[in-house]
């Protein structure tokens, strides 16, 4: 189905046509005063300087010709100086209504053509801890992903696995001096018989730390790690084997966490993927005479005479011969160009790398890595602070560990349910991590990606307000209701009250909030318009009397309007990653 303000633009700009003027003129938009009407339309005031008429006079015109369809307008009317109000007829409503309610994507429009989207998030590290940082990438990622499905697109999740850096350096080295005995620090390793020890969670949680304070003091522990990376790099089968003890352990870690917070990757590359068309790209650095020696590194000059900031060259390959973050981006494109080959890939990181992707996108448009066509898109996300304002700490001042926020959210929920006698006590800890997960999703994603926000548990707990944990306890109610109804008939038919033709207009105007969301790639647009459908929903709840109405066919109309706003928040809160409970 195409969003509402496309279907009625195009009949007002039949009537503008049908006036003698430019139909591009009669785009509709929501209205700005809807205690005044529900749409509006200022092509008048644009029409008014070309065809050198008051705005009035045309706005009348083409209000007169819309008029005429009672079918569509209860109201079509010109007001001075020069705006078109217009106002839906309830038939109208109800058919649109009935329209969204047989429609398999649930009224969300669907691409004209559907594009092929890489989405580049989640961004983990191997052997070190997630932090909330990464949150953040998880979250709005997922929900990004969803949104272009939901929207008719092929889209990808990819988590970009940071496996290849120096972390595995520091690790290997500090193991080195702990069990200088075992095999696979030495060259003679030889995979067909050899093993690399077993590593536990535990261990390599307490190693990369530890590792990492001591490069910080030991400039020889360091280079040693470097030294080690670049040994890795180059294919040492014995690091190699711990190598892949460490990816297995971490990638179990990280399974179980994305897997709590409802996030999925259709790919689990990491950087050492990318890392095998290092070559390729190099060779096309080289052949295009982008790349140059600069210190003893391999750098690519990306800066543009209009820079109103330096962009500094892009270093592809350091001087002591390894190759490093960026070079990974740059062999990635060249990695899903040739797997995918993407209409667009977008990055959901940090903005605080926002420097970096300049680079790398710049670089790889002038090597020519993908086609012109090609999207490449930065889709930087702001900081999540504490009270202070200031990024979210631990109590103690540390970074906090995601499995920490986790832990924290879920208590929390854990001990709201216990005053609960609806959740049966089996099912509390499930339903704990989903109202946890509903409070910090939609915490984190009812606010522009782009902006910094402040983490507030109490707040983000809260059944009233934009929260999440509202559209659970929405839904329950829903549901609740439906169970009383059991089967009761239900059936679209009619308006019959004010709130409850707010609450239909809102399902309407969904599938704007989905296209806008789309749009700009902004998952803030769904919460809004969901949250909206929930104080509508609550508001004709108090008024109508759903399940004591004695009039049939009402309580059919009524049943039914239940039965579809839960679809649509069903719809909603599946697209924002976030699963809802039976009753709370
Ligand atoms: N691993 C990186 C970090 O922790 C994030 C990766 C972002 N994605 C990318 N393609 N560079 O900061």
């Amino acid at each position: 189905m195409d969003p509402i303000t496309k279907i009625l633009s195009e009949k007002v700009s039949a009537a503008f046509e049908k006036c003698g003027y430019d139909p591009a003129l009669g785009n509709v938009t929501a209205s700005d005063r809807p205690d005044i009407c529900q749409f509006q339309c200022n092509g008048a005031f644009a029409a008014a300087k070309a065809y050198r008429k008051p705005p009035f006079v045309i706005a009348d015109d083409v209000a007169a010709v819309l008029s005429a369809d009672k079918d569509t307008f209860k109201e079509a009317v010109s007001v001075k100086p020069g705006f078109i109000n217009l106002i839906l007829s309830d038939e109208y409503i109800s058919s649109l209504i009935r329209s969204i309610d047989s429609d398999e994507h649930c009224g969300i429009p669907q691409a004209e053509k559907p594009l092929t989207i890489v989405i580049d998030y989640g961004g983990p590290n191997t052997a070190k801890p997630l932090h909330i940082g990464h949150l953040r990438s998880a979250i709005i990622g997922e929900s990004l992903k969803r949104l272009a499905r939901a929207c008719g697109h092929k889209a990808y999740g990819d988590i970009h696995l940071g496996d290849w850096g120096l972390q595995n350096g520091l690790v290997i080295a500090e193991l080195s001096e702990r069990f200088p005995d075992e095999k696979c620090f030495s060259d003679s390793f030889d995979p067909e018989k050899d093993h690399a020890p077993e590593l536990t969670p535990e261990l390599l949680g307490e190693v990369y730390p530890f590792a990492s304070a001591k490069s910080k003091e030991n400039e020889e522990f360091l280079a040693k790690a470097h030294a080690a990376l670049i040994k890795l790099h180059n294919g040492h089968k014995g690091y190699t084997a711990l190598w892949k003890q460490i990816l297995k352990v971490s990638v179990g870690d990280l399974k179980e966490i994305y897997k709590c917070l409802n996030v999925d990757f259709d790919f689990w590359y990491g950087e050492s993927d990318a890392a095998a068309y290092n070559d390729r790209l190099y060779k096309i650095l080289e052949e295009k005479g982008l790349s140059h020696e600069s210190d003893g590194a391999l750098v690519c000059d990306v800066s543009l005479e209009s820079d109103k900031s330096p962009v500094p060259p892009i270093i592809v390959r350091k001087s002591d011969g390894s190759d490093i973050y960026a070079t990974w981006d740059l062999s990635a494109i060249i990695q899903r160009q040739e797997d995918l080959s993407p209409d667009c890939i977008w990055y959901v990181v940090d903005n605080r790398q926002e420097l970096h992707f300049t680079q790398v996108f710049r670089c790889s448009r002038a090597a020519g890595l993908v086609p012109e066509s090609t999207e490449l898109k930065f889709l930087g996300f702001g900081t999540m602070n504490g009270s202070d304002g200031k990024p979210y700490k631990t109590r103690s001042g540390g970074v906090m560990r995601l499995s920490e926020l986790i832990k924290t959210v879920t208590d929390a929920a854990l001990e709201r349910l216990a005053e609960s006698d609806k959740v049966d006590p089996a099912d509390r800890e499930e339903y704990a991590r989903r109202l946890g997960m509903a409070a910090i999703k939609f915490g984190d994603l009812i606010n522009h990606r782009s902006k910094d926000y402040i983490f507030d548990l109490d707040k983000f707990m809260s059944a009233e307000g934009k929260t999440g944990i509202y559209l659970l306890y929405t839904i329950s109610r829903i549901n609740s209701i439906l169970k009383r109804a059991g089967d009761a008939p239900s059936e679209l038919c009619g308006v019959y009250t004010d709130c409850e033709r707010d609450l239909m207009l809102r399902l309407i105007m969904t599938g704007d909030a989905y296209t806008l969301a789309m749009n700009e790639k902004a998952p803030n647009y769904v919460c809004e318009n969901a949250y909206q459908t929930a104080v509508l929903f609550s508001r004709f709840y108090h008024e109508c009397r759903i399940i004591d109405e004695t009039d049939e066919k009402k309580r059919a109309h009524w049943l039914a309007l239940c039965r579809l706003v839960r679809k649509s928040l069903l719809t909603a809160l599946d697209i924002l990653g976030i699963e809802a409970v039976e009753n709370m």
